[in-house]
Parts: structure tokens; sequence; C-alpha cells
């Protein structure tokens, strides 16, 4: 899942960038609000993406910790 995730995340970008150069060459045209609309869904795929990129390793480490402390509860009772 983090894989996909990261992976689409990544092949986006070139993507982006791409559309980007052609939303600025198309602005004022019919054309030009079609590809801003698709640029809009690309930001909000990015935005949902890259906040499980940013959060999911804190919460791995965060479980991980909790487990250290809760098996050396256990070690000592
Ligand atoms: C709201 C928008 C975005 C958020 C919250 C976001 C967040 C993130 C996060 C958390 C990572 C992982 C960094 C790490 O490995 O520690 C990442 C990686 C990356 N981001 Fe974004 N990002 C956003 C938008 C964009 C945009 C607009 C682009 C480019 C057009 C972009 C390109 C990349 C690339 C190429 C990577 C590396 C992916 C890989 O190869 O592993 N991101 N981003």
């Amino acid at each position: 899942m983090s894989k996909t995730l990261r992976l689409i995340h990544r092949w986006l970008a070139p993507v982006f960038i791409v559309v980007m150069i052609a939303v600025i060459s198309t602005q004022g045209n019919a054309v030009g609000l079609i590809l801003q609309r698709i640029q809009q869904v690309m930001v909000v795929i990015f935005a949902l993406t890259g906040l499980y990129l940013f959060t999911y390793p804190l919460w791995v480490k965060s479980r991980r910790a909790k487990q250290r402390v809760n098996a050396a509860r256990q070690a000592r009772s």
C-alpha cells in the first residue's frame, strides 16, 4: 500500500509539471479550463498521498516505541 502510494506520488510529479506548462500555455481558452480541472484533481491526489507518506512512518515509529515499552513491562512482571 505504502509502496503503491509512493509510486503514484512519484510518477505524478513529472506529469504534473507537463500539465502545469500546458495550463500556462493554454490560459484563457476552453482546453485551458479542462487542464486546470485536471491539475486541481492532481493536487488533491498529491495532498492525500503526500499526507500518507508523511504520517505513515511517524505512526509506525510511535507504534514500535509503544510495543517496546509494553515488551519491557511484561519482561519485568
Ligand atoms: C500537498 C502536496 C504535497 C505533499 C503533502 C507532499 C508530501 C510528500 C512527502 C511526505 C513525501 C515523502 C518524503 C520522504 O520520503 O520522506 C513526498 C515525496 C515526493 N514528492 Fe511530494 N508532496 C506534495 C506535492 C508534491 C508535488 C506537487 C510534487 C511534484 C510535482 C511532489 C513530488 C514528490 C516527489 C518526486 C517525491 C519523492 C517520491 C519518491 O520517489 O519516493 N510532491 N512528498
